[in-house]
């Protein structure tokens, strides 16, 4: 899978593959990371990449033309490449949605910057619009590296223990059961004494109670959309 981020700053998003898990995939080339940078496709004698709105308005735009150059060139390269652009206004990135694009071969996530990006950049080229929740963040690289990483966690190869993505959270509709480590007791605190016994049945009937009843507590909007019944 290849994931190309089109950003004024680079250096937000490298250095979250320099280390752990996503490090790994790319050095094992399960993953690959491209970087396209509006401001080298500028046309203009300062390399400008911001502009006025049209109308007026507050703030700037990211200037119109090097977005269109630099997405007219990915797609010329790739016209498979599938673009993705954060913004508040998209619709909210689920598990779901990270399942599905784990499959593609080619993600491109357009960071915007300032104000945001011309309407017509995204009409053009946007194949998905997501926002990563109700609040507006300064541009669009944390959002594209949050997608980023949720997808590629569901791309095989890229976790060691593929056995994690089908207990995790969201994958039944459900948050994940409460995990407990070692030592039994620490200091005075217990895990529950089910986990003690071993009967591995019972700690898996205990464990989906657990799942739905912390669902029901914490996520009561995830809990009436899933209708359980118990
Ligand atoms: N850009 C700015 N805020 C954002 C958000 N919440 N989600 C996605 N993209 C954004």
């Amino acid at each position: 899978m290849t994931f190309t981020f089109v950003t004024l700053f680079e250096n937000l998003i490298a250095p979250y593959f320099e280390d752990s898990i996503l490090k790994r995939s790319l050095d094992a080339k399960i993953i690959e990371i491209n970087f396209e940078n509006p401001r080298d496709y500028t046309r203009n004698k300062h390399h400008k990449v911001d502009d006025y709105q049209a109308g007026g308005g507050a703030g700037l735009l990211m200037f119109t033309q090097p977005l269109f150059d630099v997405l007219r060139h990915i797609k010329q390269q790739d016209p498979q490449a599938h673009i993705v652009f954060p913004v508040p206004a998209g619709k909210p990135f689920k598990q779901i949605d990270a399942k599905r694009l784990s499959k593609k071969e080619h993600i491109v996530f357009v960071s915007g910057r300032y104000e945001g990006i011309d309407e017509r950049v995204i009409e053009v080229f946007g194949d998905e619009l997501f926002s990563i929740g109700d609040y507006v963040l300064t541009g669009g690289e944390l959002p594209s590296l949050v997608m980023c990483d949720a997808i590629s966690r569901n791309i095989e190869g890229v976790l060691g223990n593929v056995d994690s993505l089908m207990e995790e959270s969201f994958e039944e509709g459900l948050l994940e059961a409460p995990s407990f480590g070692k030592p039994k007791k620490y200091e005075d605190y217990e895990i529950p004494s089910e986990f003690l016994k071993g009967n591995h049945a019972k700690i898996s009937t205990l464990k989906n109670e657990m799942s739905i009843l912390k669902t029901q507590y914490f996520r009561p909007d995830l809990f009436c959309r899933k209708n359980i019944k118990h």
